[in-house]
């Protein structure tokens, strides 16, 4: 059995005072997820890291990126030991926003899930088509490329704890879902390809599916055999928001 995950990915959004007053609320609702037998989590922005793991210990916290090199000269970067510093384990790796803004690769990206790795740490590493390449039917080949570049030389003890997030970028922040058939379609796709790498890994990889998810519609993805979770961008920013999704998937 899968333990369904919500995540909040709160991307450039929320000055330190606002994440702690997240924090401080997200105790009353973390319990609750507990009791349902939902993990939830979110990632600030590096700045209001330590204040949101400080406020509320039990919440999974992600940085939205990291470095693979342990130290040196790159200037702006943040590396692995200076998140466990702060006692953060978790990094969204490879958000199609730093993909299209950033010159995130599939090759850079491989080498930061390997680093996270070595230090016992949890990837959620991100992949998704274009509208463009949506639309000339070419979603599986660029999910396929992601997987097997991203996923490359890694051992399955590791891989069976990762998670991987389907994010179609079309249906990122416009509102406009993949259906709950495609979003099946893909997760099962990533599972299958998974498997081809790492066998029995794809068995407990969560696999979640990103873009417009809303208190609304986040029981119709959960629903979905091969959808175990959900990365949230605007929906995970309002308590209220972020708790009615939680309440929205239990029985
Ligand atoms: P929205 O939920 O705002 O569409 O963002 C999705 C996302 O990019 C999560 O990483």
């Amino acid at each position: 059995m899968r333990t369904k995950l919500i995540f909040g990915n709160w991307k450039m959004n929320k000055l330190t005072s606002e994440a702690r007053e997240f924090a401080l609320q997200s105790v009353e609702f973390k319990k609750y997820a507990d009791e349902h037998g939902v993990q939830i989590g979110v990632a600030p922005t590096f700045t209001s890291l330590s204040v949101v793991k400080e406020v509320n210990p039990s919440l999974t916290v992600a940085a939205q990126n990291c470095h693979f090199e342990e130290k040196g000269a790159f200037t702006g970067e943040i590396s692995i030991p200076m998140l466990l510093d702060l006692h953060i384990d978790w990094v969204i790796i490879g958000h199609s926003e730093r993909r299209t803004y950033f010159g995130e690769t599939n090759e850079t990206c491989n080498k930061k899930i390997k680093a996270l790795f070595a230090h016992d740490m949890t990837p959620i590493y991100c992949c998704g088509e274009t509208l463009e390449q949506f639309e000339n039917g070419l979603t599986k080949e660029v999910i396929k490329e992601q997987i097997n570049v991203g996923l490359a030389d890694l051992y399955k003890e590791h891989v069976k704890n990762m998670v991987i997030a389907y994010e179609p970028i079309w249906s990122i922040g416009t509102g406009k879902n993949a259906s709950k058939e495609i979003a099946q379609d893909i997760c099962s796709y990533i599972r299958d390809l998974v498997k081809e790498m790492y066998g029995d890994a794809s068995e407990t990889v969560r696999i979640l599916y990103g873009g417009s998810v809303k208190p609304e519609n986040v029981r119709a993805y959960l629903s979905e055999k091969d959808v175990d979770g959900a990365l949230v961008g605007g929906a995970s920013l309002k308590v209220d928001s972020f708790k009615q999704l939680i309440e929205n998937i239990v029985d």
